[in-house]
């Protein structure tokens, strides 16, 4: 029988990528996202189900359906997630729940879901989809920095707790990676604001964080990346997947006094993308 696994956040970007990628490399693939109506197939083969990870109900739903049918489910991929932008002073707590309850609650909440079955069968794969962001912060990505550093802890307790039952845990932090929905680069409200004390640098920040993404790396190369993990014996615990600049800072947060790292990173994104320098210069003067 083929190895069953569930993606979650499987419409766009990442999620879609790895479906294809499992699809091809002989899992059977149940791709689930919000934006999906009933069950169908997709044009590749793999099925798409309706699932929103902010709800409990939901979530049970999908998860029974795969057990009815299949008996077991082997592997669980978690990439539903989103991100706000903005500073940490303006991002209300209203914005910053709806952040935590997607990236990390739904995250959990889809785990603890898999677990009991996982646990029965002596044998699982979790693969949790963080971030860089999830080892460093950005500047006005504060509470995606937050929720993804929620799942690095979450995961590394996880792992800990669930390998004597023969469930594996890997957490992949992948750097700018394109191909993403916008709909998922959602702006606080009071960032928006022309009066903002952060706006100048703000437009900066967010005009080079877009540039970076949609100059990233293909989400294939993590889709591939994330196959290899779900057949290996023995899975990573972690694994980065960026491009060699991306993947020195990394290196570099561990070997610069912090705020010297804190003050190389603000530097990187004040500078904005080189495009929009000028537009920018002429409407602000933070
Ligand atoms: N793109 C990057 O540069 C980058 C870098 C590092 C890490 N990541 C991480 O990689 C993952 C995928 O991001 P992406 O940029 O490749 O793709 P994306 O286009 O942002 O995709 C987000 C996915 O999450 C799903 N989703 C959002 N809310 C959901 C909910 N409540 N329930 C179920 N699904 C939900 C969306 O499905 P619906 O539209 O159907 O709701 C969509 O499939 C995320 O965890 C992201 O944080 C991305």
């Amino acid at each position: 029988m083929l190895k069953n696994v569930l993606v979650a956040g499987a419409s766009s970007g990442i999620g879609l990528a790895t479906s294809r990628q499992l699809n091809t490399d002989g899992f059977c693939v149940y791709a689930g996202a919000q934006s999906f109506g009933e069950e169908q197939e997709a044009p590749e083969g793999f099925i798409m189900l309706p699932l929103d990870v902010t709800d409990d109900l939901s979530v049970q739903k999908t998860i029974k359906r795969i057990l009815q049918r299949d008996g077991r489910i082997d592997a669980l991929v978690n990439c539903a997630a989103f991100l706000t932008l903005g500073a940490c002073e303006e991002v209300s707590a209203e914005e910053l729940r709806l952040v935590m309850e997607t990236n990390f609650l739904g995250m959990a909440r889809m785990t603890r879901a898999v677990l009991p079955a996982m646990r029965e069968r002596q044998y699982g794969r979790i693969v949790n989809i963080s971030s860089l962001n999830g080892l460093f912060g950005i500047p006005f990505q504060g509470a995606y920095t937050a929720s993804k550093h929620a799942i690095e802890g979450w995961s590394e307790s996880l792992a800990q707790e669930t390998r004597r039952f023969g469930i594996y845990v890997t957490v992949v932090e992948p750097g700018d990676c394109r191909g993403g929905s916008l709909k998922y680069r959602t702006r606080a409200k009071a960032a928006e604001q022309e009066m903002s004390p952060y706006a100048g640098r703000y437009k900066k920040t967010v005009d080079k964080i877009m540039h970076d993404e949609q100059n990233g790396i293909c989400p294939e190369r993590v889709a591939r990346a994330i196959s290899g993990i779900l057949q290996s014996q023995f899975p990573p615990a972690r694994r980065i997947i960026a491009d060699p600049v991306q993947r020195s800072a990394v290196f570099l947060h561990t070997l610069l006094p912090h705020n010297v790292f804190n003050r190389m990173i603000e530097v990187y994104y004040a500078a904005g993308s080189i495009g929009a320098r000028s537009e920018i210069k002429k409407s602000e003067g933070n």
